[in-house]
Parts: C-alpha cells; structure tokens; sequence
C-alpha cells in the first residue's frame, strides 16, 4: 500500500485559463508532502490532477503525466473511477451526501465497492469514524442525516468517510481550515498515523501544520495576477522552513506575503 505519484510537465486549464504550468515532483509513497501558497496559487486545482478530479468541472483538462508507481492516470483506457478509488480525496468545502444518514455516508464507497456484510461495515464505520474523531459524538445517531452536524463535524465526516475504503493516497484540500484545534490536532495525529500505510498530500495554509505534519513540502506561487500557478520550489520540509532555496519561499512562510 502507499503509491509514488510522479507529475511530469503538467499544465492544468480551465478552458483557455491555464491554472497551473509546468509542475514537475514527484511524492514519495508513505510519507506526508504539504503543499503551501497564496491563495489563488493553484493548489486545489493541481490537487485535483491527481485523481482525476479536475476534469469533471466543465472545460477542465490537463497536458502532461501523472504516474502513479508507473501507471500514467490520463494514458488511454484508464478508468477514472478506478483511479478515485485508489486515490481518495478530502474537499477544501465539506461535502457529505446531504440526504444520506451519518453511517451510510461513511460507508457509501464501501458498498459501492460491494462490501454487503452488516457486520463488517458497521466495524468499518466506527473505525473509520474513530480516525477522524468523530465518534463519539455521532455514534448514538448514526442513522440521522449527514446534512444535520456541524461544518466542523461535516469535514471530519468526509474525512471518516475518504479514509474508510482505505485508499493507497489521500488527497485532503485544507482538511482543518473548519475545525477547532483539538480536531485539528485529531487530524494530524491520524494524518501521522496513516502515512505507515498511505500516501499523503495536504493543502494547507497553516504554517505550523504543514512543519508539524508533513515531511516534504512544496511551495506554489504566482507568477503575476492572472498568471499560471507554479511549483516554485520542494524540499524536506525542515530545509524548506529553515533554508529554502528561493527567497519568494522565504518571503511566505516567514509572512511577509500571501
Ligand atoms: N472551476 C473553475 N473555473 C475556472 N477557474 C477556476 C475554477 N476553479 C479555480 N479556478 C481558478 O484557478 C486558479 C487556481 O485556483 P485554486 O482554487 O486552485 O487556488 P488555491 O491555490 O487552491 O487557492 P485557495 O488557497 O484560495 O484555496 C484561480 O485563478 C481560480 O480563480
Ligand atoms: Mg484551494
């Protein structure tokens, strides 16, 4: 378990609008990669590219590769679905199926996978419930809707619910940017805990997260106003915030821009 991603010379456009040029990296499996940048940058949109989330927006697609161990996502005849599955995906907005209860959200890629046993997916649902901290404040109304918890409480629920077909990477856009500091640090340690098994990208735009989380970081900036984004630099994350290359690198996460 736990994929390589290797990007090579992707751009990324919403229709004539390139979002992101020319990124280069490549994501080391088990471990945890933070991306950081001006908001605007591109992140979630380069986030997207690697489980083929992007190209479901409307005039959305992608020039270059996206390996994963050595299978190119965008290489003819490859199912998208298969590759969502294998890459799971955490959204900046908390997104539960509204009308589904608390459980069934959790276990809905599981069934979906067709996983029928009532037995197995009521362990998978606390499991997956208990990583994201969030059982014990559901676990006496897991038949109830997803739409009825709190924004913090709806994140923790899509993060229970990404984490519970246990896919090989997982992609979390700002997973903390609704949660107090105790969920926050919930998600961190599960975050830490998951690398043994998984690839893991977090955007965030926490410094002191992306220090405490992850141990590459890469850093997206703008160009200019209505320039593509690009990866201006990736490093361990210690020589990132002790000694980047760059000094836009230096610039933002010191605060003095973005
Ligand atoms: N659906 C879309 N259609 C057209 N342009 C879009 C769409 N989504 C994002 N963009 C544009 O792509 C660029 C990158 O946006 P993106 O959301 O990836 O930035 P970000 O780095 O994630 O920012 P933030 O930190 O605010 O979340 C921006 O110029 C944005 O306006
Ligand atoms: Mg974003």
């Amino acid at each position: 378990m736990g994929k390589r991603i290797d990007v090579q010379d992707l751009n990324v456009y919403y229709g004539d609008f390139k979002a992101v040029e020319d990124v280069t990296m490549t994501v080391e499996p088990r471990s945890v990669t933070a991306f950081i940048g001006p908001s605007g940058c591109g992140k979630s949109t380069f986030l997207r590219t690697l489980n083929r989330m992007h190209e479901v927006i409307p005039g959305g697609r992608v020039e270059g590769k996206v390996l994963l161990d050595d299978q190119d996502l965008y290489a003819n005849g490859v199912d998208p679905v298969g590759v969502r599955r294998t890459v799971g995906m955490v959204f900046q907005r908390p997104n539960p199926f509204p009308t589904m209860s608390i459980g069934d959200n959790v276990t809905a890629g599981l069934r979906l996978n067709g996983m029928k046993n009532k037995k197995e997916l009521t362990e998978r649902t606390e499991r997956a419930l208990r990583g994201a901290n969030l059982w014990e404040e559901v676990k006496d109304r897991l038949d109830k809707p997803g739409a009825g918890l709190s924004g913090g409480q709806q994140q923790r629920l899509c993060i229970a619910r990404a984490i519970a077909v246990q896919p090989q990477v997982l992609l979390m856009d700002e997973p903390c940017s609704a949660l107090d500091p105790i969920s926050t640090l919930a998600i961190e340690d599960l975050v830490h805990e998951l690398k043994e098994d998984y690839t893991i990208v977090i955007v965030t735009h926490n410094m002191q997260q992306a220090a405490r989380v992850s141990d590459k970081t890469a850093f997206f900036n703008l160009a200019a106003t209505g320039k593509p984004g690009r990866l201006v630099e990736m490093d361990d994350t210690t020589t990132i915030f002790n000694n980047p290359k760059v000094k836009a690198t230096e610039d933002y996460i010191s605060g003095r821009f973005g």
